[in-house]
């Protein structure tokens, strides 16, 4: 193993000019030299230009091509948000600088928590969350609270459907709650029998992502709602699938009181390999008073950050929270409008509906009485017992030159493909995904052993999973 671009290096090759010195040269103390050459690569600039373009081009990005990630909502990111958030004035604020310094910023916070709070109709919000794991548990905290407060310091159980998505349980076991499930019926929703009979003394809250993670809303949200305000409990959604609701439906309105939103999947930020998000959480009246420190408000003079003391459950992040995201959250609201938030619910709704059609002659959909919401789960559990899992279909996938559908998730579905088009994809770019996945179901009783050995085509062949994780190595094999 080598790392290519030493492979180029040669003494007195030099890929920056660096400007003629205009100040006095000073010595370095001795205490501060190195004591041997860092053995850096010398290369050129366009040595150093061709390295980075390649590698970037081994990986799959959105840029290249449709992403159906289910439940991570893969969308198109306009670059025009991009330009707007490295505006100068924006880009280079610092946390600690004086609010007199930074009235812009602050401005754009108390107009995109005003925004956020009138797309999900609740009243209060606080941006200060990093992603939306940590968005949830600052809700369940909230709720957690609340309780607290009113003498209720008992309740510790979170109710959540078995279809929950995965981060429900860890932020609640990470709030100090415990995790009742509750099962789903035969049409992939919430008992609301046995929601009913779990509801009790001890239920501190329910948590609901919704449309749920088999891309289905849940019908009788209602009822539900009112069960858990009649346990005196409080009802968590999970807001990270608002790209199917924006502007149709608002969990205020359904009867929550608390839901987080993830900016960078439904509000334009790209997103994936762990970085950064914002997972804002909006609450009804009820709850402010238990929101994080640090919120933007809108004084005489103009817009001040204040630390909440009081009820709050305090700090969440050193600072205010991941800022670039919130720059371009505000500008996807501010360039779509209103009804051009509700056209992006809308086509994704149709595109997912679209790609579900096409594809259900040559895959299972479990669950499916009516039309999905933004994504939907199909099943591979026919093809498995020809020999051909859902992994090889994945693999199989970027060799035709798409990412792959989400996998085996959720648990709740066999061989699970969770598979979300999204809004910005073209008919013919939703055509070219659904002629490769049929092309795929020919492939696994035609010529089985070329969907089980692939991808093919691909810059790195099919990994050994278990090693990977063991002994991950990054650095490129020289060929
Ligand atoms: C439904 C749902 N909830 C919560 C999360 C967690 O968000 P994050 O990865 O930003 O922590 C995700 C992530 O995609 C999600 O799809």
């Amino acid at each position: 193993m080598e790392k290519t671009i030493f492979r180029y290096s040669s003494p007195g090759r030099i890929g920056v000019a660096l400007p003629v010195l205009d100040v006095p040269e000073t010595a370095i103390p001795e205490n501060y030299m190195r004591k041997e050459p860092i053995g850096l690569p010398q290369v050129t600039e366009g040595q150093t230009m061709r390295h980075f373009v390649r590698l970037s081009s081994m990986n799959f990005n959105i840029e290249q091509g449709l992403y159906p990630l289910g439940s991570c909502t893969m969308k198109y990111n306009p670059r025009l948000h991009e330009f707007l958030a490295r505006i100068e004035g924006l880009s280079s604020v610092h946390p600690l600088s004086g609010d007199s310094a930074v009235q812009g910023t602050l401005e754009l916070m108390h107009k995109l928590g005003e925004s956020l709070c009138e797309i999900t109709g609740f009243d209060a919000v606080t941006l200060q969350p990093a992603a939306g794991a940590q968005g949830e548990f600052a809700g369940l905290m909230l709720i957690k609270k609340w309780q607290e407060d009113r003498g209720q310091t008992h309740r510790n159980e979170v109710l959540m459907p078995d279809s929950a998505h995965g981060t429900n349980p860890a932020t609640s076991t990470l709030a100090g709650l415990k995790v009742i499930s509750v099962k789903s019926n035969e049409h992939g929703r919430v008992d609301v029998e046995d929601l009913r009979s779990k509801a009790g003394e001890n239920t501190c809250a329910f948590m609901l992502t919704n449309p749920n993670t088999l891309g289905i809303f849940e019908s009788n949200i209602e009822e539900i709602t009112k069960i858990v305000h009649d346990a005196g409990a409080l009802n968590y959604m999970d807001g990270a699938n608002m790209n199917a609701l924006l502007g149709i439906a608002r969990p205020g309105d359904m009867g929550f009181d608390v839901c987080h939103l993830n900016l960078h999947k439904t509000f334009s930020t790209p997103h994936g390999g762990g970085g950064p998000g914002a997972g804002p959480v909006c609450c009804k009246e009820i709850l402010r008073p238990f929101l994080p420190a640090s919120s933007v408000e809108k004084t005489e003079d103009g817009y001040s950050m204040r630390d909440r003391t009081g009820k709050s459950l305090g700090r969440l992040l050193a600072f205010h929270g991941n800022v670039g995201v919130l720059y371009r959250a505000y500008a996807y609201i501010r360039t779509l409008g209103p009804s051009g938030l509700r056209e992006v619910s809308e086509v994704a709704l149709i595109n997912a509906n679209y790609m579900k059609a096409r594809l259900k002659p040559y895959f299972d959909v479990p669950n499916d009485d009516g039309p999905c919401m933004h994504e939907f789960v199909a099943s591979g559990a026919a093809m498995a017992k020809k020999g051909v899992k859902t992994l090889d279909i994945a693999k199989r996938l970027l060799d035709y030159g798409f990412h792959a559908p989400t996998i085996y998730f959720p648990l709740i579905v066999k061989e699970a493909l969770m598979i979300e088009p999204t809004e910005t994809e073209s008919l013919e770019s939703l055509d070219a995904f659904i002629d490769a996945m049929i092309s795929i179901a020919g492939e696994v009783d035609e010529k089985p052993h070329l969907v089980n050995d692939a991808p093919v085509n691909t810059p790195v062949l099919r990994l050994d999973e278990v090693k990977a994780v063991k002994d991950l190595c990054l650095v490129e094999p020289i060929e």
